[in-house]
């Protein structure tokens, strides 16, 4: 049998040699893992997840010019994107303090912070991702100036539509994670959305009772995390046809 090219394989995805130059094939896995994969386990149906709730959302950002590396489903698991290269950052965006800046600047869970705050971490496992500078970025060459300045234009135009997307869904967005990446087209270069974006990389709690839709209820062993990401898609409105609401009370016994 024809298999494609594998081209990279991570945490959670799987990226293949695409159809045409120029396009991969990104394929979402079950893996959930945290603590730069100190923790690990497989979550039937994650992955089916994952790639409706980034679809949903890489498409509404696509069509308001917010430009993306996505470019169409292809099934279940996969999805058709455009080749860039990776800048190796991870750009966080917070609205509401939880996670690491709680504990870094003694923050209690849950405060609003007086404006949105922008943090980049060096993608490099090995190091555990540290956080880093604007300096370090410049500095080290990961980005230019001017692409520093793109990708933060892009993450505040990008956290503005989740939180009124999440808002209207009764979701709070308190955080969440993006990469960009260098798309060429001839001769010219543009920063653009590239990755996921998901509840495996947003921080989501319900507005009215704080219960937490998303990864942290993996990191911090709650349980329930299908069910809390099957209900974000629920409240998008996202159909997912691999996970059928069960009919019924289940096998009955016949006597
Ligand atoms: P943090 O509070 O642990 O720094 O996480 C901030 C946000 O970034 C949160 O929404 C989870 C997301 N995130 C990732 O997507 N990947 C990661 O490796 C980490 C550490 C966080
Ligand atoms: N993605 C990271 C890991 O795989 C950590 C996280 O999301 O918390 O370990």
């Amino acid at each position: 049998m024809n298999r494609r090219r594998r081209i990279y394989e991570g945490k959670a995805k799987i990226l293949y040699e695409g159809p045409e130059p120029g396009t991969l094939v990104c394929h979402f896995k079950d893996d959930a893992t945290a603590f730069n994969a100190k923790k690990h386990e497989i979550i039937d149906g994650k992955g089916v997840l994952n790639n409706r709730i980034s679809e949903f959302i890489f498409t509404a950002l696509n069509d308001l010019g917010i430009q993306t590396h996505f470019i169409k489903r292809l099934n279940m698991r996969e999805q058709l994107i455009k080749e860039v290269e990776i800048i190796p950052l991870e750009v966080i965006v917070r609205n509401v303090a939880a996670g690491s800046i709680a504990k870094r600047l003694g923050i209690e869970e849950g405060t609003q912070l007086p404006r949105s705050v922008i943090e980049f971490c060096y993608k490099m496992d090995s190091l555990d991702d540290p956080m880093v500078s604007e300096e370090h970025i410049t500095a080290f060459g990961w980005a230019s100036p001017q692409e520093i300045d793109d990708i933060m234009a892009l993450a505040i135009r990008i956290n503005d539509f989740l939180c009124g997307m999440f808002r209207a869904v009764g979701i709070r967005l308190v955080d969440f994670k993006i990469e960009c990446g260098r798309y060429f087209e001839g001769d010219t270069m543009r920063v653009i959305l590239a990755d996921e974006i998901s509840p495996d990389s947003c921080r989501l709690w319900d507005i009215n009772t704080n219960d937490k839709m998303d990864k942290d209820r993996f990191r911090r062993d709650m349980g329930g995390m299908i069910e809390a990401y099957q209900e974000v898609a629920k409240r998008l409105g996202i159909m997912i046809e691999t996970t059928p609401e069960r009919k019924g009370p289940g096998p009955v016994l016949v006597k």
